[in-house]
């Protein structure tokens, strides 16, 4: 009958989004997915609301330049306890820092300089 039109149209446009949006992220020339630990959950929780976390980790920072920045955050109201505030400093020299060798996910950025 005609009760099984609607769920299909549904169906229909769902599947015709998620292929859209797949195709999308695959055709964009993205930096690769922040590696996951502590430090991400902290920067997705607590660097977020006044810039998006894309910008944390578009940054260009040296290792020198991160904790400064991350200092600076706090001062502007980033909540991060001492600790956090480690975690997320070594997070964010580990894997985004410019002057990093062993950085992966800004590995041409570390060699370009
Ligand atoms: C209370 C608001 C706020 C929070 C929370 C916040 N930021 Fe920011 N952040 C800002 C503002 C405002 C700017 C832009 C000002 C500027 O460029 O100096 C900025 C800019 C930045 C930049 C670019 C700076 C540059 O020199 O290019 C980085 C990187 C950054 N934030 C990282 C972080 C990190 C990491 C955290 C979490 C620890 C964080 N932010 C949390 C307000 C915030």
């Amino acid at each position: 009958m005609s009760r099984t039109r609607p769920y299909r149209l549904v169906l229909t446009t769902a599947a015709a989004a998620m292929i859209g949006a797949a195709s999308l992220a695959a055709g964009m020339p993205q930096q690769a997915a922040p590696p996951p630990g502590p430090g991400l959950d902290l920067v997705n929780e607590r660097c977020g609301f006044c810039h998006t976390t894309n910008q944390v980790f578009a940054a260009r920072k040296t290792s020198a330049e991160w904790p400064a920045i991350v200092q600076s955050m706090i001062d502007r109201g980033a909540e991060l306890s001492p600790e956090e505030q480690k975690t997320v400093n070594d997070y964010l020299v580990a894997h985004y820092a410019t002057d990093k060798a062993a950085s992966g996910a800004v590995g041409s950025a570390a060699a370009a300089h």
